[in-house]
């Protein structure tokens, strides 16, 4: 991006780009604080990872000690992962009751509404016990117990934070659905992981807009026949359609008990939660992690890649309906005692200035958010940012997608004003917590690059046998031993599991993620190598979409690829061919993204759509992606070895017509 010098004091130009070493400042209180630990931690963590993680384990709470630490296995005829075994705890227990003592009337979290002017809410320790309690309760009095599974599909409302750690407490296993997802999304999740009760919400707000939650969640019970009861949090107020025996305000039912309820006791192995995520086939997994490892894990990378210090603001900008709010809102910040903010909102609403005026409010130390945020933000300019104070923050974090340098290094100096270091982490809805990170009082920064391994994650690169690549090297992301915060299976497909992580490469866990490491050790993500795309961060399969294009009556034939595009990343590119007797218009165009979008939900909003007569397919039959992506990419040019296509003119035809130009 055209940064060739150094620009102040702490950015060396190492003859490979730029390198920002740790402001000095910051270096001093950090807990990792050189190299040298971090090098001589990590070693042991990898020589010795009992050892390694049984010290570590004692961050948390046991109701009795494990009597073994690891247990895993990688070898696809006879995987299992197994952390902690024996070890007995509660993770709500572990994340309200053990702060009690010390913490009750400390904030755990400030609620900040979508709409600044409406009052927000700050909530202690000893509140959260309570709400939690009552609601873990209501769950009990309405049949739920230890191991049945229950959906939440809520707004960034306290009431998400207490659902999630309500069924933590009696051992209920929780599947949160993002709120941007449709009726049919959500009917397919709930199917899918056979859950029996229901949160939602009357309607949610963002950017001033209401999302209808009641009214999805009422269509989706069409086909969910075995969830008896809904459990409806009132947060706009709006008119809402109510089935008498089914629905239950959640105002109402939390007078009815009692604000104590004894924590559940949970195996370390007991899954915690599950939550969908997309693969390369057009159903999404249910991602199962359990407890003991998961709440280790998510908590020790908290401290140490944000270096949390008691006292210190944080700030997780993701949604709850994420794996980043999940490991990065609820358990792994609550498990350490901080203090928080939760925000409903959207970064630009009411204006591009309202991220930085809530980390005034709040005097935020620590903000955690996505280059997708950064990116629409360094767009609006750099006034929005310069007229807050923006003094507090401290550490700056990034996670969802490669973040571009130019972004990084706007992060950097605009946000941070170079006082600031950047942890760009690395991770998967998979692996549970951050994985390949700097730590920000130690490692020397590179924009765009994640840097190096986390304590007990053994990266590796491979080619396409399989072969560990030494030195720099540019291939496929593996890890090549087990992490306590794992996932531990599909939910319900455990023979997906292993053939999506443990087959392509046997004995290595495989991303899904091709990568380059370079003379430092530096790990750079290149992005996804399976047909999964990232828009905004969010994470989506090309068949999803696909299949939700062919349930249309007019589509015969598509084909999905993600593009570069500035804002979001990737954006979705769709190819389609129609049936006999449908003719392509503008207005069909615009009929079938709003169709997908409806099928899928607004997330899965289509780009750019092309109409085609064909699709430019393999003689055997198989649609050639190769060539789909280059011209969604707009690099007709080189289109690569096309020998083997059947019918040559079908490129020419998609090329001329080509809508990314
Ligand atoms: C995929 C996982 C982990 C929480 C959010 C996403 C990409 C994630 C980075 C990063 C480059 C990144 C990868 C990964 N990704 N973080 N710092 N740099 N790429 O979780 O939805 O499971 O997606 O997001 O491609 O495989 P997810």
């Amino acid at each position: 991006m055209g940064v060739q010098e150094p620009v102040n004091a702490t950015a060396a130009y190492s003859g490979r780009g730029l390198v920002f070493e740790p402001p000095e400042a910051f270096r001093k209180r950090a807990f990792i604080s050189s190299m040298e630990q971090y090098r001589e931690l990590y070693e042991r963590s990898i020589k010795d990872p009992e050892g390694f993680w049984r010290e570590q384990a004692q961050r948390i709470t046991w109701f009795e000690p494990f009597h073994t630490v690891k247990n895993t296995s990688f070898d696809p005829s006879n995987l299992y992962i197994r952390w902690f075994e024996g070890g007995k705890l509660n993770a709500a227990y572990n994340c309200i009751d053990r702060h009690l003592e010390k913490r009750a009337d400390q904030v755990a979290f400030y609620w900040e509404p979508d709409n600044p002017d409406e009052e927000g809410k700050a909530i202690t320790y000893r509140q959260l016990y309570e709400e939690v309690c009552r609601l873990a309760n209501v769950l009990k009095k309405h049949g739920v117990k230890k191991g049945d599974r229950v959906t939440i599909y809520l707004p960034m409302i306290p009431e998400a934070i207490y659902a999630m750690l309500a069924c933590a407490r009696i051992g209920a296993i929780h599947s949160v659905v993002f709120a941007g997802f449709s009726p049919d999304s959500l009917a397919d999740r709930i199917l899918d992981g056979e859950a029996t009760y229901l949160i939602t919400a009357d309607e949610g707000l963002r950017a001033g807009r209401r999302v209808p939650l009641k009214r999805n969640a009422d269509q989706a019970l069409e086909r969910c026949p075995d969830v008896k009861t809904v459990l409806v949090v009132r947060r706009t107020g709006g008119d809402i359609n109510w089935v008498e025996g089914r629905d239950r305000w959640y105002h109402e039912e939390i007078q009815t008990v009692s604000a104590e309820c004894p924590p559940e006791v949970m195996d370390a192995e007991d899954p915690l939660f599950f939550l969908y995520t997309s693969g390369s086939t057009g159903k999404p997994k249910g991602v199962v992690h359990t407890t003991g490892g998961y709440l280790v894990y998510a908590s020790l990378t908290h401290q140490f890649v944000f270096d949390y210090h008691e006292g210190d603001i944080y700030w997780c900008a993701a949604d709850i309906g994420w794996i980043t709010g999940h490991s990065y809102i609820v358990y792994g910040p609550l498990a350490n005692g901080v203090t928080e903010v939760l925000f409903e909102g959207t970064p630009t609403y009411p204006d591009p200035s309202r991220i930085w005026q809530v980390v005034d409010k709040y005097q935020v130390n620590i903000l955690y958010t996505s280059p997708t945020a950064i990116r629409a933000l360094m767009r609006e300019g750099d006034e929005w940012v310069k007229k807050t104070s923006r003094k507090s923050l401290r550490l700056l974090g990034t996670v969802g997608e490669p973040i571009n340098p130019e972004a990084w290094l706007w992060y950097y100096r605009v946000v941070g004003e170079e006082r600031c270091p950047i942890v760009d982490t690395w991770w998967q809805t998979e692996t549970g917590g951050i994985m390949i990170t700097p730590l920000p009082g130690a490692t020397p920064l590179k924009p765009g690059s994640a840097t190096l391994p986390f304590f007990g994650v053994q990266p590796a690169i491979v080619d396409n046998d399989g072969n560990i690549l030494e030195g720099t090297a540019d291939g496929m992301l593996v890890i090549l031993d087990s992490w306590p915060g794992q996932m531990r299976t599909v939910y319900r497909a455990h023979d997906r599991f292993v053939q999506t992580y443990f087959t392509r490469f046997p004995g290595k866990y495989f991303t899904g993620d091709g990568a380059r490491r370079d003379e430092d050790g530096y790990y750079w993500i290149v992005g996804r190598v399976d047909d999964v795309i990232n828009v905004s961060g969010h994470r989506l399969g090309t068949a999803e979409i696909e299949s939700a294009l062919v349930l249309h009556e007019a589509v015969a034939e598509a084909a999905v690829v993600g593009y570069p595009h500035e804002i979001k990343g990737q954006g979705i590119y769709a190819f389609v061919t129609l049936k006999a007797g449908y003719a392509a218009s503008d207005q069909l165009r615009q009929e079938l993204i709003q169709h997908v979008r409806k099928v899928l939900g607004p997330i899965f909003t289509i780009d750019l759509l092309q109409f085609t007569p064909a699709l430019p397919k393999t003689r055997s039959g198989k649609i050639m992606r190769r060539i789909l992506r280059k011209i969604a990419a707009n690099e007709y040019q080189d289109l690569g070895d096309t020998s083997t296509l059947a019918d040559p003119s079908v490129v020419e035809e998609l090329v001329q017509n080509r809508l990314n130009r």
